[in-house]
């Protein structure tokens, strides 16, 4: 006490002087240690220190062919970028980890993640000017993905190669490529990674199931568009045009898993397995940047898989949808700014079906469909009718998304949080496995929460990413211009 209170005002008249002197912030945060991310003493070592972080946690996306735009592999280019890795790292921009801190642990978060020392210390060398003492370490090839006992290795690849384009003035395709795992017997997916062979443009990928019940649908999607696969955004574009019901819809889960660049596969927690009967097929849903260039790609899916003598715990996916009604922002206008008018469009797009929807959705949730009311914030509880264990979470927007949240019973003393994005961004996306599975009682909510900005359509624009501009209503629907809000929980039920 007595010592704070000698220093207080000596620490405050430093800070004054610095600040007057035109010190950044940012550098007496870093002097000071700064919270959580104590300062490593001296400013560390290029090849000691800072280069085994970036191979680790920088150099699976920053490598020559890799996904980010630039490589982190040689000395030189480590110091080339010193100033932008301060400011990434400084921003929690890198390494991309979309969780918030409020989030459960995830599997192999570790292999992302910098821990507060590993930032303090990515921070103070950057800072001090990205000094290059010695060699980078050699760039770190993927480790292969493990087969256990009793699994064998599936393979399914694109049947022939695609090269990516964008519709004008975008620079995104999303595209939906339909594959055959040509299976027998049934078996389980326990772990799943893409190999991308255009790495530096795929983006994330998404693998979904097709029951046999849908393979002559997914035929005629794939016949119906030129060249492999079918352009597809929000999601498969398979049951949206099914003429499902909003039940039928959510029960089609139809996830196996998800998959982002610089991240291994994730396995989920033993005893448990992705079903994957006889005689389905797997569309794998492939976001390529074309910022990168429009390498052509015939990128290929591993799974490992059980057979059904196994006996693993099937695990399903729980779909937690939320009615999404967007208002124009003030001062925009426009004949698609009424919402009868936005649902008159929707369904010339879609069909008739994709127009029941948002009434639908409204119902489920609790809402009148006769009244809507707009909002910026979504959200939807679920009551657990029967025990449950989550395994994996994840979450689900379009590009006017904001933050999303999963909660296990909210607004209780026994509230979870079991994922939150608070900074989305369409470019992340993947599933997050537990590292402790949570289990929900019968009688538990589940609630997501979304928060949209119509305002992002003008305000992300320069990033290149489409986001049309025109103002208009917006609803839940596939389109880029529509929006989602959805919850996925990959669960096992008692
Ligand atoms: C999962 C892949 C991935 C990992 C891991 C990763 N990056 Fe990146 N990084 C990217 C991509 C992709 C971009 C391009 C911008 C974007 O799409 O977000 C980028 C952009 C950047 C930028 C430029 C930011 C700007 O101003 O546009 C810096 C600096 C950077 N990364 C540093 C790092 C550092 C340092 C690490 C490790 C501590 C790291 N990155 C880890 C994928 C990654």
């Amino acid at each position: 006490m007595t010592r704070n209170m000698r220093n207080g005002p000596r620490i405050v008249l430093a800070l004054a002087v610095l600040l007057a002197l035109g010190v950044p912030l940012a550098a007496i945060a870093a002097s000071q240690g700064g919270g959580a991310a104590a300062a490593p003493a001296a400013t560390p070592s290029f090849t000691r220190d800072v280069a085994p972080l970036i191979q680790q946690k920088c150099a699976g996306c920053h490598r020559t062919g890799g996904i980010a735009p630039f490589s982190l592999e040689s000395a030189r280019q480590a110091h080339a970028w010193a100033a932008p890795i301060a400011v990434a790292v400084q921003e929690r921009l890198m390494p991309p980890w979309p969780p918030s801190r409020r989030s459960p642990a995830f599997v192999s978060e570790e292999t992302r993640i910098l821990t507060a020392d590993e930032r303090a210390t990515i921070l103070a060398w950057a800072r001090a000017g990205g000094r290059i003492d010695g060699p980078a370490l050699d760039a770190v090839s993927q480790a292969p993905l493990e087969v256990r006992e009793g699994e064998t290795l599936l393979t399914v690849r694109m049947p022939t190669t695609y090269r990516p384009s964008a519709p004008k003035g975008t620079t995104d395709d999303y595209r939906c490529f339909l594959l055959d795992p040509k299976l027998s017997s049934d078996v389980s997916v326990t772990s799943s990674r893409i190999e991308p062979r255009a790495t530096k443009v795929v983006h994330h990928v998404i693998l979904f199931r097709v029951p046999a019940s849908e393979v002559a649908d997914a035929n005629r999607l794939d016949a119906a568009a030129p060249g492999p696969g079918w352009t597809c955004f929000g999601g498969t574009g398979l049951s949206a045009g099914d003429g499902g019901s909003v039940q039928e819809f959510l029960n089609n889960a139809n996830w196996i898993s998800a998959w982002a660049p610089g991240w291994g596969g994730n396995r989920l927690p033993d005893g448990n397995g992705v079903p994957l009967p006889a005689g389905s097929r797997i569309v794998m849903q492939v976001h390529y940047n074309l910022l990168n260039g429009r390498a052509r790609d015939r990128s290929r899916a591993l799974l490992t898989v059980a057979p059904a003598a196994a006996g693993l715990t099937p695990v399903q996916t729980m779909l937690l949808p939320a009615p999404v009604e967007l208002a124009c922002a003030k001062g925009e206008k426009g004949p698609l700014c009424n919402r009868a008018e936005a649902l008159a469009a929707l369904s010339r797009k879609y069909g008739s079906t994709a127009a029941f929807v948002p009434a639908g959705l409204l119902l489920l949730c609790g809402r009148s469909a006769s009244n809507p009311v707009p909002s910026p914030i979504s959200r939807c509880d679920r009551r657990i009718d029967r025990p449950t264990t989550i395994l994996a979470v994840a979450g689900h927007m379009h590009l006017l998304g904001v933050s999303i949240r999963l909660e296990l019973n909210p607004d209780t003393p026994r509230a979870r949080v079991l994922l939150e994005i608070p900074r989305w961004d369409f470019h992340w996306q993947n599933a997050y496995t537990l590292k402790q599975p949570i289990v929900a009682e019968p009688g538990d909510i589940v609630r997501v929460t979304c928060r949209h900005d119509v305002r992002k359509r003008v305000h992300t624009a320069h990033t290149g990413q489409a986001i049309p501009r025109t103002p208009r209503y917006i609803l839940w629907g596939e389109g880029t211009t529509d929006e989602m809000c959805l919850g996925l929980l990959q669960v096992t039920r008692g």
